[in-house]
Protein backbone atom coordinates (compact mmCIF):
# COMPACT_ATOMS: atom_id res chain seq x y z
CA UNK A 1 0.00 0.00 0.00
CA UNK A 2 1.33 3.31 -0.88
CA UNK A 3 2.60 5.60 2.07
CA UNK A 4 2.10 9.36 2.54
CA UNK A 5 4.59 12.57 3.21
CA UNK A 6 4.03 15.53 4.70
CA UNK A 7 2.37 18.14 2.29
CA UNK A 8 4.40 20.68 0.04
CA UNK A 9 6.19 22.92 2.03
CA UNK A 10 5.27 21.60 5.43
CA UNK A 11 7.29 19.45 7.58
CA UNK A 12 6.99 17.42 11.18
CA UNK A 13 8.81 19.08 13.84
CA UNK A 14 10.71 15.95 15.48
CA UNK A 15 12.91 15.21 18.66
CA UNK A 16 15.52 16.49 19.48
CA UNK A 17 14.51 20.28 17.65
CA UNK A 18 11.24 20.20 18.58
CA UNK A 19 12.48 20.12 22.20
CA UNK A 20 14.20 23.72 21.22
CA UNK A 21 10.82 24.56 20.08
CA UNK A 22 9.15 24.07 22.91
CA UNK A 23 11.74 25.61 24.90
CA UNK A 24 11.91 28.84 22.59
CA UNK A 25 7.44 28.47 23.67
CA UNK A 26 7.92 28.28 27.40
CA UNK A 27 10.69 31.46 27.33
CA UNK A 28 8.73 33.73 25.23
CA UNK A 29 5.86 33.37 27.62
CA UNK A 30 7.58 33.57 31.06
CA UNK A 31 9.76 37.31 29.46
CA UNK A 32 6.13 38.21 27.72
CA UNK A 33 4.53 37.75 30.75
CA UNK A 34 6.24 39.42 33.10
CA UNK A 35 6.38 42.23 31.00
CA UNK A 36 2.16 42.53 31.57
CA UNK A 37 1.01 40.65 28.45
CA UNK A 38 -1.13 37.69 28.50
CA UNK A 39 -1.79 34.73 26.09
CA UNK A 40 -4.34 35.11 23.63
CA UNK A 41 -5.42 31.93 21.17
CA UNK A 42 -7.46 33.09 17.89
CA UNK A 43 -8.60 30.84 15.09
CA UNK A 44 -6.53 28.70 12.90
CA UNK A 45 -8.78 30.01 9.81
CA UNK A 46 -10.78 33.49 9.78
CA UNK A 47 -13.27 35.75 7.16
CA UNK A 48 -11.18 36.47 4.08
CA UNK A 49 -11.91 39.39 4.06
CA UNK A 50 -10.35 40.35 7.40
CA UNK A 51 -6.85 39.29 6.05
CA UNK A 52 -7.92 40.92 2.54
CA UNK A 53 -8.75 44.10 4.49
CA UNK A 54 -6.30 44.19 7.03
CA UNK A 55 -2.99 43.29 5.42
CA UNK A 56 -3.97 44.74 2.43
CA UNK A 57 -5.39 43.62 -0.80
CA UNK A 58 -2.16 44.87 -2.70
CA UNK A 59 0.24 42.88 -0.36
CA UNK A 60 1.78 39.73 -2.01
CA UNK A 61 0.25 37.66 1.05
CA UNK A 62 -3.31 38.54 0.10
CA UNK A 63 -3.01 38.43 -3.90
CA UNK A 64 -0.91 35.32 -3.93
CA UNK A 65 -0.28 33.42 -0.87
CA UNK A 66 -3.73 32.79 0.82
CA UNK A 67 -5.20 29.02 1.37
CA UNK A 68 -8.56 30.37 1.25
CA UNK A 69 -11.14 28.19 0.41
CA UNK A 70 -15.56 28.12 1.13
CA UNK A 71 -16.62 25.73 3.55
CA UNK A 72 -20.10 23.56 3.07
CA UNK A 73 -21.84 26.52 3.94
CA UNK A 74 -20.17 28.80 1.19
CA UNK A 75 -18.68 31.26 3.18
CA UNK A 76 -15.34 32.16 2.32
CA UNK A 77 -12.31 31.60 4.56
CA UNK A 78 -8.51 31.83 4.87
CA UNK A 79 -6.08 29.73 6.85
CA UNK A 80 -4.34 32.76 8.73
CA UNK A 81 -1.59 34.14 6.97
CA UNK A 82 -0.46 36.05 10.09
CA UNK A 83 -1.52 36.97 13.34
CA UNK A 84 -2.04 40.70 13.66
CA UNK A 85 -5.62 40.88 11.91
CA UNK A 86 -7.17 38.50 14.15
CA UNK A 87 -6.02 39.62 17.05
CA UNK A 88 -7.24 43.02 16.61
CA UNK A 89 -10.60 41.36 15.26
CA UNK A 90 -10.89 39.78 18.76
CA UNK A 91 -10.30 42.75 20.50
CA UNK A 92 -12.78 44.30 18.72
CA UNK A 93 -15.08 41.75 19.42
CA UNK A 94 -14.84 41.44 22.54
CA UNK A 95 -14.14 44.94 23.16
CA UNK A 96 -10.79 44.23 25.27
CA UNK A 97 -10.52 47.77 24.62
CA UNK A 98 -12.55 49.02 27.08
CA UNK A 99 -10.21 47.74 29.81
CA UNK A 100 -6.69 49.41 30.95
CA UNK A 101 -4.83 50.05 28.17
CA UNK A 102 -2.97 49.57 26.17
CA UNK A 103 -3.73 45.65 25.71
CA UNK A 104 -1.02 43.63 25.59
CA UNK A 105 -1.55 39.90 24.37
CA UNK A 106 1.18 37.26 23.25
CA UNK A 107 0.49 34.24 21.05
CA UNK A 108 1.93 31.21 19.49
CA UNK A 109 1.22 29.39 16.72
CA UNK A 110 0.84 28.20 12.98
CA UNK A 111 0.62 30.62 10.21
CA UNK A 112 0.27 29.90 6.64
CA UNK A 113 1.11 31.38 2.94
CA UNK A 114 1.41 30.00 -0.50
CA UNK A 115 4.81 30.76 -0.56
CA UNK A 116 7.82 28.97 -2.65
CA UNK A 117 9.01 26.68 -0.27
CA UNK A 118 12.80 26.94 0.32
CA UNK A 119 15.35 27.24 3.29
CA UNK A 120 13.72 29.24 5.96
CA UNK A 121 10.50 29.66 3.83
CA UNK A 122 7.69 27.27 4.55
CA UNK A 123 3.80 27.07 3.86
CA UNK A 124 3.21 26.27 7.58
CA UNK A 125 5.48 28.37 10.48
CA UNK A 126 5.51 29.53 13.29
CA UNK A 127 5.36 32.86 14.74
CA UNK A 128 5.47 34.10 18.61
CA UNK A 129 3.94 36.96 18.15
CA UNK A 130 3.19 39.84 20.45
CA UNK A 131 1.02 43.25 20.13
CA UNK A 132 0.23 45.87 22.49
CA UNK A 133 -2.62 47.68 21.41
CA UNK A 134 -4.36 51.31 21.80
CA UNK A 135 -1.19 53.34 22.96
CA UNK A 136 0.42 56.25 20.77
CA UNK A 137 3.36 56.14 23.24
CA UNK A 138 6.88 55.79 21.41
CA UNK A 139 8.12 53.73 24.47
CA UNK A 140 5.61 51.41 23.79
CA UNK A 141 7.54 50.67 20.02
CA UNK A 142 11.01 50.55 22.36
CA UNK A 143 9.08 48.41 24.87
CA UNK A 144 8.12 46.30 22.28
CA UNK A 145 11.71 46.01 20.34
CA UNK A 146 13.52 45.66 23.55
CA UNK A 147 11.75 42.57 24.90
CA UNK A 148 11.87 41.00 20.94
CA UNK A 149 15.95 41.63 21.62
CA UNK A 150 15.69 40.42 25.46
CA UNK A 151 14.06 37.15 23.86
CA UNK A 152 16.63 36.38 21.27
CA UNK A 153 19.48 37.13 23.60
CA UNK A 154 18.09 34.76 26.25
CA UNK A 155 18.06 32.13 23.73
CA UNK A 156 21.74 32.86 23.16
CA UNK A 157 21.05 34.33 19.94
CA UNK A 158 23.89 36.90 19.44
CA UNK A 159 24.47 37.61 15.44
CA UNK A 160 21.15 39.28 14.45
CA UNK A 161 21.07 43.17 13.39
CA UNK A 162 17.99 45.33 14.01
CA UNK A 163 16.72 47.15 11.04
CA UNK A 164 15.02 50.49 11.65
CA UNK A 165 12.79 52.98 10.02
CA UNK A 166 9.50 54.83 9.85
CA UNK A 167 6.96 54.90 7.54
CA UNK A 168 5.38 57.85 8.40
CA UNK A 169 1.68 58.50 8.45
CA UNK A 170 -1.75 58.86 6.60
CA UNK A 171 -0.47 62.76 6.57
CA UNK A 172 3.26 62.35 5.21
CA UNK A 173 3.29 58.70 3.40
CA UNK A 174 1.12 59.96 0.39
CA UNK A 175 3.76 63.37 -0.25
CA UNK A 176 6.58 60.32 -0.17
CA UNK A 177 4.40 58.09 -2.22
CA UNK A 178 3.78 60.01 -4.80
CA UNK A 179 7.35 61.76 -4.77
CA UNK A 180 8.65 57.97 -4.73
CA UNK A 181 6.53 57.16 -8.02
CA UNK A 182 7.49 60.23 -9.84
CA UNK A 183 11.39 59.28 -8.98
CA UNK A 184 10.48 55.26 -10.41
CA UNK A 185 8.26 55.82 -13.47
CA UNK A 186 11.46 57.60 -14.11
CA UNK A 187 13.60 54.56 -14.16
CA UNK A 188 13.71 51.53 -16.64
CA UNK A 189 11.30 49.27 -15.42
CA UNK A 190 9.80 45.48 -16.92
CA UNK A 191 5.95 46.25 -16.87
CA UNK A 192 5.02 43.92 -13.80
CA UNK A 193 7.52 46.43 -11.69
CA UNK A 194 5.55 49.38 -13.42
CA UNK A 195 2.33 47.89 -12.16
CA UNK A 196 3.63 47.46 -8.38
CA UNK A 197 4.87 51.54 -9.04
CA UNK A 198 0.49 52.28 -9.60
CA UNK A 199 -0.38 49.69 -6.83
CA UNK A 200 2.35 49.24 -4.25
CA UNK A 201 5.56 51.43 -4.84
CA UNK A 202 6.89 51.31 -1.52
CA UNK A 203 7.42 47.43 -2.10
CA UNK A 204 9.84 48.79 -4.98
CA UNK A 205 12.37 49.83 -3.31
CA UNK A 206 12.51 45.99 -1.48
CA UNK A 207 12.94 44.37 -5.11
CA UNK A 208 15.99 42.39 -4.63
CA UNK A 209 16.90 42.12 -8.76
CA UNK A 210 20.44 43.85 -8.94
CA UNK A 211 19.15 45.29 -12.07
CA UNK A 212 16.56 47.41 -10.24
CA UNK A 213 19.04 47.87 -7.31
CA UNK A 214 21.55 49.36 -9.42
CA UNK A 215 18.64 52.53 -10.26
CA UNK A 216 17.63 52.68 -7.09
CA UNK A 217 20.59 54.76 -6.03
CA UNK A 218 18.78 57.61 -5.73
CA UNK A 219 15.48 56.73 -5.04
CA UNK A 220 14.07 59.82 -2.23
CA UNK A 221 13.65 58.46 0.99
CA UNK A 222 10.75 58.74 3.47
CA UNK A 223 12.73 59.81 6.61
CA UNK A 224 13.19 62.85 4.11
CA UNK A 225 9.20 63.57 4.23
CA UNK A 226 8.13 62.63 7.54
CA UNK A 227 5.76 65.31 9.15
CA UNK A 228 6.79 66.88 12.36
CA UNK A 229 4.93 64.36 14.69
CA UNK A 230 6.20 61.63 12.90
CA UNK A 231 10.11 62.68 12.33
CA UNK A 232 9.41 63.23 16.39
CA UNK A 233 8.05 60.18 17.00
CA UNK A 234 11.05 58.46 14.92
CA UNK A 235 13.45 60.43 17.09
CA UNK A 236 12.28 59.69 20.01
CA UNK A 237 12.04 55.38 19.46
CA UNK A 238 15.87 55.90 18.23
CA UNK A 239 17.24 57.84 20.92
CA UNK A 240 15.33 55.69 23.98
CA UNK A 241 16.85 52.75 22.24
CA UNK A 242 20.04 54.49 22.30
CA UNK A 243 19.69 54.97 25.93
CA UNK A 244 18.95 51.40 26.36
CA UNK A 245 22.26 50.46 24.31
CA UNK A 246 20.43 48.45 21.88
CA UNK A 247 21.93 48.57 18.33
CA UNK A 248 20.13 49.48 14.94
CA UNK A 249 20.70 50.23 11.97
CA UNK A 250 18.70 52.83 10.25
CA UNK A 251 17.33 51.24 7.09
CA UNK A 252 15.22 53.90 5.52
CA UNK A 253 14.62 51.49 2.21
CA UNK A 254 13.04 48.63 5.05
CA UNK A 255 9.67 48.19 3.72
CA UNK A 256 7.32 45.44 5.28
CA UNK A 257 5.03 42.88 3.39
CA UNK A 258 1.78 43.74 5.31
CA UNK A 259 -0.34 47.54 4.62
CA UNK A 260 -1.21 47.80 8.00
CA UNK A 261 1.99 50.13 8.92
CA UNK A 262 2.46 53.62 9.94
CA UNK A 263 5.86 55.27 11.88
CA UNK A 264 7.80 52.83 13.67
CA UNK A 265 8.56 49.49 11.55
CA UNK A 266 11.82 47.25 12.33
CA UNK A 267 13.03 43.65 11.15
CA UNK A 268 15.56 41.51 12.90
CA UNK A 269 17.88 40.13 10.34
CA UNK A 270 20.57 36.88 11.19
CA UNK A 271 23.43 36.76 8.71
CA UNK A 272 23.79 33.27 8.64
CA UNK A 273 20.76 32.23 7.12
CA UNK A 274 21.28 32.97 3.36
CA UNK A 275 18.03 34.91 1.49
CA UNK A 276 15.72 33.97 3.83
CA UNK A 277 17.84 36.17 6.56
CA UNK A 278 14.70 37.85 8.51
CA UNK A 279 13.99 36.35 11.76
CA UNK A 280 11.21 38.88 12.86
CA UNK A 281 9.51 41.61 11.82
CA UNK A 282 6.51 44.39 12.96
CA UNK A 283 6.17 47.79 13.76
CA UNK A 284 3.21 50.17 14.29
CA UNK A 285 -0.77 50.02 13.39
CA UNK A 286 -1.98 52.74 14.34
CA UNK A 287 -5.26 52.93 11.69
CA UNK A 288 -5.75 48.90 11.61
CA UNK A 289 -8.65 49.25 14.31
CA UNK A 290 -10.42 51.46 12.87
CA UNK A 291 -9.98 49.78 9.48
CA UNK A 292 -11.52 46.77 10.83
CA UNK A 293 -14.74 48.54 12.17
CA UNK A 294 -13.59 49.59 15.56
CA UNK A 295 -12.38 52.77 17.51
CA UNK A 296 -9.06 54.18 17.34
CA UNK A 297 -6.40 51.72 18.74
CA UNK A 298 -3.23 52.97 18.27
CA UNK A 299 -1.17 49.96 18.64
CA UNK A 300 1.89 48.20 17.88
CA UNK A 301 3.64 44.86 17.92
CA UNK A 302 6.37 42.02 16.57
CA UNK A 303 6.02 38.44 15.45
CA UNK A 304 9.06 36.13 15.69
CA UNK A 305 9.68 33.09 13.34
CA UNK A 306 10.44 30.27 15.28
CA UNK A 307 11.66 28.38 12.23
CA UNK A 308 14.00 30.52 10.87
CA UNK A 309 14.88 31.61 14.85
CA UNK A 310 15.87 27.68 15.17
CA UNK A 311 18.03 27.59 11.99
CA UNK A 312 19.56 30.80 13.43
CA UNK A 313 20.51 28.75 16.97
CA UNK A 314 21.57 26.00 14.57
CA UNK A 315 24.11 28.55 12.52
CA UNK A 316 25.58 30.14 15.39
CA UNK A 317 26.25 26.31 17.08
CA UNK A 318 24.03 27.26 19.76
CA UNK A 319 22.18 24.76 21.76
CA UNK A 320 19.59 25.67 24.09
CA UNK A 321 20.20 24.13 27.65
CA UNK A 322 17.39 21.54 28.20
CA UNK A 323 18.37 19.92 31.21
CA UNK A 324 17.42 16.14 31.07
CA UNK A 325 14.51 14.40 30.12
CA UNK A 326 14.85 11.86 32.90
CA UNK A 327 16.61 11.57 35.69
CA UNK A 328 15.85 8.65 37.05
CA UNK A 329 14.80 4.76 34.54
CA UNK A 330 13.26 2.44 35.98
CA UNK A 331 14.56 -1.45 34.90
CA UNK A 332 11.86 -4.14 36.18
CA UNK A 333 12.90 -8.19 35.94
CA UNK A 334 9.66 -10.06 36.87
CA UNK A 335 5.56 -9.25 36.97
CA UNK A 336 5.52 -8.28 40.17
CA UNK A 337 8.75 -6.11 40.22
CA UNK A 338 6.99 -3.90 37.00
CA UNK A 339 4.13 -2.91 38.95
CA UNK A 340 6.27 -1.59 42.34
CA UNK A 341 8.64 0.15 39.90
CA UNK A 342 5.89 1.68 37.97
CA UNK A 343 4.11 2.78 41.42
CA UNK A 344 7.95 4.22 41.81
CA UNK A 345 8.09 6.05 38.79
CA UNK A 346 4.89 7.28 39.51
CA UNK A 347 5.49 8.85 42.99
CA UNK A 348 8.70 9.93 41.20
CA UNK A 349 7.01 12.17 39.07
CA UNK A 350 4.66 13.59 41.65
CA UNK A 351 7.96 14.29 43.15
CA UNK A 352 9.13 16.62 40.57
CA UNK A 353 11.91 14.04 39.63
CA UNK A 354 11.72 13.36 35.95
CA UNK A 355 11.10 9.54 35.62
CA UNK A 356 10.53 6.69 33.47
CA UNK A 357 10.78 3.16 32.63
CA UNK A 358 11.81 0.11 30.57
CA UNK A 359 8.47 -1.34 28.91
CA UNK A 360 7.29 -4.19 27.88
CA UNK A 361 9.55 -6.55 29.79
CA UNK A 362 12.95 -6.02 28.48
CA UNK A 363 15.53 -8.47 29.19
CA UNK A 364 18.21 -7.04 31.95
CA UNK A 365 20.31 -6.46 29.08
CA UNK A 366 17.97 -4.24 26.39
CA UNK A 367 16.32 -2.42 29.78
CA UNK A 368 19.78 -0.98 30.97
CA UNK A 369 20.95 0.01 27.30
CA UNK A 370 17.63 1.67 26.92
CA UNK A 371 18.57 3.68 30.91
CA UNK A 372 21.35 4.47 29.44
CA UNK A 373 20.12 5.88 26.50
CA UNK A 374 16.91 7.73 28.78
CA UNK A 375 19.97 10.38 29.52
CA UNK A 376 19.17 9.47 32.94
CA UNK A 377 21.52 9.94 36.14
CA UNK A 378 20.39 7.22 38.14
CA UNK A 379 18.84 3.97 37.56
CA UNK A 380 16.53 1.71 39.89
CA UNK A 381 16.86 -1.75 39.38
CA UNK A 382 14.00 -4.23 40.75
CA UNK A 383 14.56 -8.41 40.45
CA UNK A 384 12.87 -11.30 42.47
CA UNK A 385 15.13 -11.31 45.30
CA UNK A 386 14.97 -7.51 46.19
CA UNK A 387 11.43 -7.82 46.23
CA UNK A 388 11.71 -10.36 48.65
CA UNK A 389 14.26 -8.07 50.63
CA UNK A 390 12.05 -4.65 50.54
CA UNK A 391 15.03 -3.12 48.09
CA UNK A 392 15.60 -1.72 45.04
CA UNK A 393 19.25 -1.13 43.76
CA UNK A 394 20.54 2.11 42.92
CA UNK A 395 22.77 2.86 40.65
CA UNK A 396 24.66 5.92 39.55
CA UNK A 397 24.71 5.44 35.94
CA UNK A 398 27.47 8.41 35.61
CA UNK A 399 29.95 6.41 38.05
CA UNK A 400 28.61 3.23 37.75
CA UNK A 401 28.34 2.26 41.61
CA UNK A 402 25.07 0.49 42.66
CA UNK A 403 23.62 -0.15 46.55
CA UNK A 404 20.65 -1.45 47.74
CA UNK A 405 18.21 1.12 49.45
CA UNK A 406 15.22 0.26 51.25
CA UNK A 407 12.10 0.76 48.47
CA UNK A 408 10.39 3.13 51.34
CA UNK A 409 13.42 5.36 50.94
CA UNK A 410 13.76 5.25 47.72
CA UNK A 411 12.09 8.13 46.36
CA UNK A 412 13.62 10.59 49.39
CA UNK A 413 16.91 9.16 48.77
CA UNK A 414 16.57 10.23 45.42
CA UNK A 415 15.26 13.66 46.23
CA UNK A 416 18.34 14.40 48.09
CA UNK A 417 20.74 13.17 45.56
CA UNK A 418 19.50 15.24 43.08
CA UNK A 419 18.95 18.46 44.77
P1 LIG B 1 6.04 39.05 8.91
O1 LIG B 1 7.29 39.83 8.71
O2 LIG B 1 5.23 38.73 7.71
O3 LIG B 1 5.19 39.86 9.97
O4 LIG B 1 6.38 37.69 9.64
C1 LIG B 1 7.14 37.68 10.82
C2 LIG B 1 8.19 36.58 10.77
O5 LIG B 1 7.57 35.31 10.49
C3 LIG B 1 9.22 36.74 9.66
O6 LIG B 1 10.23 37.63 10.04
C4 LIG B 1 9.74 35.31 9.53
O7 LIG B 1 10.70 35.05 10.52
C5 LIG B 1 8.50 34.48 9.80
N1 LIG B 1 7.92 34.02 8.52
C6 LIG B 1 7.11 34.70 7.69
N2 LIG B 1 6.79 33.96 6.61
C7 LIG B 1 7.42 32.77 6.75
C8 LIG B 1 7.51 31.56 5.97
N3 LIG B 1 6.84 31.42 4.83
N4 LIG B 1 8.28 30.55 6.44
C9 LIG B 1 8.94 30.66 7.61
N5 LIG B 1 8.90 31.77 8.39
C10 LIG B 1 8.15 32.81 7.97
C11 LIG B 1 3.95 39.49 10.42
O8 LIG B 1 3.45 38.41 10.23
C12 LIG B 1 3.29 40.55 11.27
N6 LIG B 1 2.01 40.03 11.72
C13 LIG B 1 4.18 40.94 12.43
C14 LIG B 1 3.55 41.97 13.32
C15 LIG B 1 2.96 41.75 14.50
N7 LIG B 1 3.46 43.26 13.06
C16 LIG B 1 2.82 43.86 14.05
N8 LIG B 1 2.48 42.95 14.92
Amino acid sequence: MSTFNAPKGTFDMLPPYSETYNRIRIQFGLELRDAGFQYIETPTFEDTGLFARGVGESTDIVSKEMYTFSDRAGRSLTLRPEGTAAVVRSVLQHKLYAARLPVKLWYFGSYYRYEQPQAGRTRQFTQVGAEAIGSRDPLVDVEMIALAVEGFQKLGLTDFRLLLNSLGCRECRPVYRSRLQEFLRSLDLDEDTLRRVDINPLRVLDDKRPEVQAQLTGAPLITDSLCEACAAHHTFVRSMLDDLGIKYEDDPRLVRGLDYYVRTIFEFVHDGLGAQSAIGGGGRYDGLAQELGGPELPSVGWALGVGRTMLALEAEGREIEMGADCDVYGVALGEEARREVFKLVTALRVADIPADMAFDSKKLKGAMKAADQSGARYAIILGDRDLADGVVQLKDLTTGDQAPVSLHLVVDSLKEKLQ
